[in-house]
């Protein structure tokens, strides 16, 4: 059986109002449900960032402005220093000015966290979301490794 604790957490009326909106849009009736559900998330979003070792693989999804001088090239420059770990690539151009680049990613995750850092870290990125999963590996390909 679980054991619970209490905590006492103070939170602003905008964003208690937000999660209620939230939860109510997906029919949960208990607000310590809601926040329960909404730590399990954010836990699962980012266990990865404190993982050793381990394979990983996801999507980084970067919000930009392309107008902001470079941003375009500096952002490509550095997926072209980590061929190794990109898949794929994906260019939405969003409106006038924004972008969205949705890259698909796979790798140790020591790496995948690099990139995420270097591409968060550019001029002119508005956001930069990494939605990444770890896998196990199997008997043949750690042999390899
Ligand atoms: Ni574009």
């Amino acid at each position: 059986m679980t054991r619970y604790a209490k905590t006492g957490v103070a939170l602003p009326e905008d964003l208690l109002h937000e999660l209620d909106e939230v939860l109510r849009s997906l029919g949960v009736t208990s607000r310590s449900q809601g926040i329960r559900m909404a730590i399990r998330n954010f836990i699962a979003l980012n266990t990865w960032r404190v993982s050793r070792g381990v394979n990983v693989a996801g999507v980084i999804l970067v919000h930009y402005n392309h107008e902001k001088h470079d941003v375009d090239e500096i952002l490509t420059d550095i997926q072209h220093e980590h061929l190794d770990i990109i898949q794929s690539a994906l260019h939405v151009h969003l409106s006038k000015e924004e972008c969205l680049q949705i890259i698909a990613v796979k790798g140790k995750v020591e790496d995948i966290r690099m990139l995420t850092e270097k591409l968060g870290g550019v001029k002119g990125v508005l956001n930069i979301i990494p939605l990444i999963i770890q896998y196990l590996t199997s008997n043949r390909e750690k042999a390899r490794s």
